[in-house]
């Protein structure tokens, strides 16, 4: 059972978006609970049905406000290092592949930056042996992904276009792909084991899922989120705390999770992410929403193992340990690689 989740109202410079959008084991302090496996299975619906809602209001006027706020919390252009790490790790993987052809899956595709991102990297020789699927629900999105991909030189025959939401697709694409490419993507569900599974699916055997993403505890707690919320100004702020500590009574409790010195870093650096984005979000076409799925990078490695995935400590042939961190002293940036 769940209250009726209060949204941007009252003047807050933020969205904050349905609680069932956060990771579902800390749905119960957002005051979300079930009883039995049907009535989970309906949250985790009601869940995806919460993302849904802003799929194709993904533009490039989006990434380059998520850039900007990055960049005024000192974070530099966060998704830009994310892909850039991405590219270093998929091109060793791409070259040290004896196949002549290397099937690439890209989910959550955006605009291309990922995809583009690997591409410039690879030579020649590698560039025509690789074959690409985009994978995005967004479907404006993938048309600009799409026509900036065969800009930089990727010729039509190399390319599909999947405009789809990853678990309605995954099903029709397994044991597919010698590597598949996740940037800041698959933390938009709130229960992640089906898709991590359903990723492991996709891959060939012996073939690498490639993970950037942004790793933080703001959702895992509503106590993380009225301190963000407190630290922003605007003119109805106090009737709206009142309101969301009235919904979410956990958020004045201590937080119990046991958190890194990394963890702590990363927690500030979010807060201070979304602080600079509620700055400059007036200019939005549709603004990001505060809650979703992200989580600590344990929860992926943990998801991964049990999906049958395998996470070296290190990356063969790469001087790169895994997970990578792109901040020193935080756990906020990383890259996970995993191999089947
Ligand atoms: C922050 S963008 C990242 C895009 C690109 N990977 C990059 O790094 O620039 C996240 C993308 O994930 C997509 N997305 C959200 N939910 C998804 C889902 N269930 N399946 C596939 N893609 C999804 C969004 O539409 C969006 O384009």
């Amino acid at each position: 059972m769940m209250k009726k989740p209060i949204n941007r109202f009252m003047g807050c410079p933020v969205e904050l978006g349905s609680p069932l959008r956060v990771p579902h084991f800390a749905w119960p302090l957002w005051g979300i609970t079930w009883s039995g496996s049907k009535e989970f299975a309906n949250l985790v619906e009601q869940s995806e049905r919460a993302y849904r809602s802003e799929w194709d209001g993904t533009t490039v006027r989006n990434h380059e406000e998520i850039a900007k706020a990055s960049k005024l919390a000192g974070l530099k252009d966060a998704n830009g290092k994310l892909n850039e790490k991405v590219a270093e790790v998929a091109l060793n993987v791409i070259a040290s592949h004896k196949s002549e052809q290397i099937n690439i899956l890209d989910v959550g595709t955006g605009s291309g930056a990922t995809a583009l991102a690997v591409w410039s990297q690879l030579c020649d020789e590698a560039r025509r042996r690789t074959r690409w699927v985009f994978l995005d629900p967004a479907k404006q999105a993938l048309m600009e992904a799409k026509q900036a991909a065969l800009t930089a030189g990727l010729a039509a025959h190399q390319l599909d276009l999947l405009p789809s939401r990853d678990l309605d697709a995954f099903p029709y694409l397994s044991d597919k792909f010698d590597v598949v490419l996740a940037v800041a993507s698959i933390h938009h569900h709130a229960y992640l084991s089906p898709v991590l599974s359903d990723l492991a699916q996709c891959l060939k055997p012996e073939g690498f899922l490639i993970v950037g993403d942004w790793f933080n505890g703001l959702s895992l707690h509503p106590a993380r989120v009225l301190a963000l919320l407190e630290k922003m100004k605007w003119k109805d702020r106090e009737e709206y705390l009142k309101a969301f500590i009235e919904q979410f009574p956990a958020s004045t409790n201590d937080i119990e999770e046991e958190a890194s010195d990394e963890d702590r870093c990363a927690d500030e650096q979010i807060a201070a992410f979304w602080l600079a984005y509620s700055n400059i979000v007036e200019s939005a076409e549709r603004p990001l929403r505060v809650l979703e799925g992200h989580r600590r990078i344990e929860h992926y490695i943990g998801g991964l193992k049990k999906a049958g995935l395998h996470t070296p400590g290190r990356l063969p042939s790469q001087n790169i340990g895994n997970p990578c961190f792109l901040i020193p002293n935080s756990s906020l940036l990383a890259v996970l690689t995993a191999v089947k």
